[in-house]
């Protein structure tokens, strides 16, 4: 089950990915913004990545203008590897070597088309684990640390 969410310089990704989920008959949930007015992108951000940590949602999907406003909120809730992705090596490497569990992207960055690509290919690659395993442990460590 995967939780998606934008502020309202995301929406059309944010539809745009919300329809290639549809497509791929996977399971979702549209946690807002439902229309063009403006919102507050923490709001949102914070409203998936507690969905994603609270252990209802397997992975997120967040959408801001940039997607940084959006990857910085996220990566504020413990447990929540947010990773803000570019283009389809950012996608690949965000799954491969950090797990992430919440993919952020720039709805003003991207074209609806470049964004679904990135989503594919982060949905459609495998954690290497290994070495990378060990790394998350240590970011993991950071939290708790923090406590
Ligand atoms: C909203 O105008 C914009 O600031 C927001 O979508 C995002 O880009 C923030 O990081």
């Amino acid at each position: 089950m995967i939780a998606v969410g934008s502020d309202h310089g995301g929406l059309d990704l944010k539809n745009a990915v919300c329809a290639l989920l549809i497509t791929r008959g996977l399971a979702f949930s549209d946690m807002g913004t439902v229309d063009t007015n403006s919102v507050d992108y923490p709001d949102f951000g914070f409203r998936v990545a507690s969905a994603v940590a609270g252990g209802g949602y397997t992975e997120g999907i967040l959408i801001c203008g940039t997607g940084i406003g959006m990857s910085i909120a996220a990566n504020k809730v413990n447990g929540i590897r947010a990773a803000l992705v570019h283009d389809p090596f950012t996608a690949q490497m965000a799954k491969q070597h950090n797990n992430a569990n919440v993919l952020v992207m720039g709805g003003r960055v991207l074209t609806c088309e470049q964004g679904c690509e990135l989503v594919e290919i982060w949905l459609d690659t495998l954690f290497e684990g290994g070495r990378h395993q060990s790394r998350l442990e240590k970011i993991q460590q950071i939290e708790l640390d923090q406590k």
